[in-house]
């Protein structure tokens, strides 16, 4: 069994073939579904389970230990935590789950457990283990409004769930290769973290308060040098951003000169600029690359009278995601007229990034069009360099 410390055992699973979370988020380097076994003096916990696709791997782990848990800590109702739980209960039926009160609600709806196997904990509350407590802090919205903290502190061990976590699966226990995780957290972060960035900054603070000497979170790799993924989300979640990022899909070329040609300009400027066509791109880079830039420009042919799916896709993102872009800017191509701006500009409400005037063109851009459009990206450019 993996040690994290002397009262600390890790009993979590590694997913090295799954392709999409949540059907929906893809996984270049697979996942994990952590798990940790505290052994106090007189009681014993689990914190977190996995999920119901691994929950035997799981439960042989935890079997192996020779423990007989008191508790299962549920720090987060999300089933690819939580779904192993019926199987533990139905394993070790005195054993009592130990969450918040939205949890509960949450793991009462998603996994019909009974109210009469629920300990409640508030803020701040405490369960003694014997020789070891664990401290409980409620962190509503990273991701879901159930989730929260458990804190080993004799141990100094940090378990936070998802919120500081990657979709990383790994034979090493520990973090090895800082650079590698750093690109697979910042994805995670992107794609699940990125719309609470008010309340990741303030548990940010919350988990630099505590000084962990080790993070255990419920995906990847245990961080036994925390300030590496603490400083990491500071700067995700902090004020600093790049220039431009260009998203763009193109049917017949006019779209994809446009995108050069604008970064073209770019690049002649002090202005930053990156370009992803939206075909090519999945999901996590599309929301990565949102997570520090300022402006984002997205262009769109015209398809059936509107804009193409993918650009819709990107704007959805955009809105869904939430980042700290300051401005949005909508290019693109028509042959006979169409609403293309109206619908992008159109799914972008919950931000309220500055609308850059749009630059659209009839067909392939002429001379005088690519003019134009070089006047319209270096006035963009102008106006970021003001606000810098
Ligand atoms: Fe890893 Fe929100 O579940």
């Amino acid at each position: 069994m993996r040690k994290i410390c002397d009262k600390v055992l890790a009993l979590g699973v590694q997913d090295k073939k799954r392709k999409l979370f949540d059907a929906l988020i893809p996984l270049p380097d697979g996942t994990s579904y952590n798990s940790y076994l505290v052994t106090g003096d007189a009681k014993t916990a689990v914190i977190d389970a996995a999920d119901p696709m691994f929950v035997d791997e799981w439960l042989n782990n935890l079997k192996e230990t020779g423990a007989k848990p008191d508790y299962i800590v549920a720090n987060h109702a999300e089933q690819d935590h939580s779904g192993g739980i019926v199987d533990f209960l139905r394993e070790y039926p005195e054993a009592k789950v130990v969450t918040n009160l939205k949890c509960r609600e949450m793991l009462s709806c998603l996994l019909h457990i009974p109210e009469e196997k629920f300990i409640l904990v508030a803020d701040r509350e405490k369960l003694e283990l014997g020789g070891l407590s664990l401290e409980f802090y409620l962190t509503p919205w990273v991701h879901w409004p159930d989730t929260m903290f458990t804190y080993l502190r004799e141990e100094e061990v940090l378990f936070p769930c998802d919120f500081l976590g990657a979709h990383y699966a790994s034979d090493d226990l520990f973090v090895r290769d800082e650079q590698l995780v750093y690109r697979s957290a910042k994805r995670y972060y992107a794609e699940i973290m990125m719309p609470f960035r008010p309340q990741i900054r303030k548990y940010l603070a919350l988990a630099k308060n505590l000084n962990p000497k080790i993070i255990a979170p419920s995906h990847g790799q245990v961080y036994n040098r925390p300030e590496f993924i603490l400083s990491a989300y500071d700067e995700w979640s902090g004020e600093r951003t790049r220039d431009v990022l260009i998203l763009y899909v193109s049917m017949h070329e006019s779209v994809r000169r446009m995108a050069e040609r604008i970064q073209r300009e770019l690049e002649g400027s002090s202005v930053t600029v990156k370009s992803l066509d939206l075909v090519e791109a999945d999901l996590g880079e599309v929301a990565m690359e949102l997570v520090d830039v300022e402006a984002v420009l997205i262009g769109s042919p015209t398809v059936l009278g509107g804009a193409h799916p993918a650009a819709a896709y990107a704007a959805f993102l955009f809105n869904a995601l939430r980042p700290k872009a300051k401005y949005l800017g909508i290019f693109g191509s028509y042959a006979w007229g169409g609403r293309m701006v109206e619908q992008l500009a159109g799914l972008v409400t919950n931000v309220k990034p500055e609308v850059l005037p749009p630059m659209v063109v009839k067909g392939l851009p002429t001379e005088e069009d690519e003019e134009k459009i070089s006047a319209w990206t270096r006035e963009m450019a102008d106006n970021l360099k003001i606000s810098h």
